[in-house]
């Protein structure tokens, strides 16, 4: 009889959803939602230490993500530091997941891809795309709206909207 993997002997398959997500978006979450669906555990990681300077402090970052993904029971949020592929390998995890919203996105996020492959050939980067309506949206252009008095209804959820117009006033 050919092998077949069932239920029982397949391995959860745990992704990592790395990023900033200063602060977390709509179009986030949507590839939080995604990945909740394909994947048995999936951590949102909030990378610290990056060169570039936060809007919104690591622990502010987490409360956020933490509060808007309640409701998925398989995605839990925590914070890493330092190499992405030792992180993945200390949590086991076989994915790490990107989103890929337009073509322009695709070189940075294939030399990340490739760069991870080299350091860890065992753990797969798999992209996904957004939503449509969330395929220009960014936390860098949310950031620079909310500082100029623009809306952001729509891209953030409520909890991230109130806290990025208390933020810049
Ligand atoms: O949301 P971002 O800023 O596009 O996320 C980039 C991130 C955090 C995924 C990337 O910078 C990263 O993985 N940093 C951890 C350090 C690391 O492993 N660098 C080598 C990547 S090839």
């Amino acid at each position: 009889m050919p092998h077949r993997m069932d239920s029982e002997e397949r391995k959860a398959v745990i992704a990592i959803y790395p990023g900033s997500f200063d602060p977390v978006t709509n179009g986030h979450l949507d590839l939080i939602e995604r990945g909740s669906t394909i994947f048995d555990r999936l951590i949102v990681a909030i990378a610290q230490n990056l060169e570039k300077d936060p809007l919104f402090a690591v622990k502010e970052r987490v409360d956020m993500l933490e509060a808007v993904t309640y409701n998925w029971k398989n995605v839990e949020v925590d914070v890493f530091d330092g190499l992405l592929m030792d992180y993945a390998r200390e949590k086991n995890a076989l994915v790490v997941l990107r989103g890929i919203r337009a073509v322009s996105d695709y070189e940075y996020e294939l030399q990340m891809a490739m760069m991870n492959r080299k350091i860890e050939p065992q753990i797969e980067t798999v992209f996904m795309m957004p939503a449509i309506q969330y395929s220009y949206l960014s936390s860098r252009l949310v950031k620079e709206l909310a500082r100029l008095g623009g809306p952001v209804k729509d891209l953030v959820p409520v909890l991230v909207e109130e806290r990025l117009r208390a933020r810049v006033k």
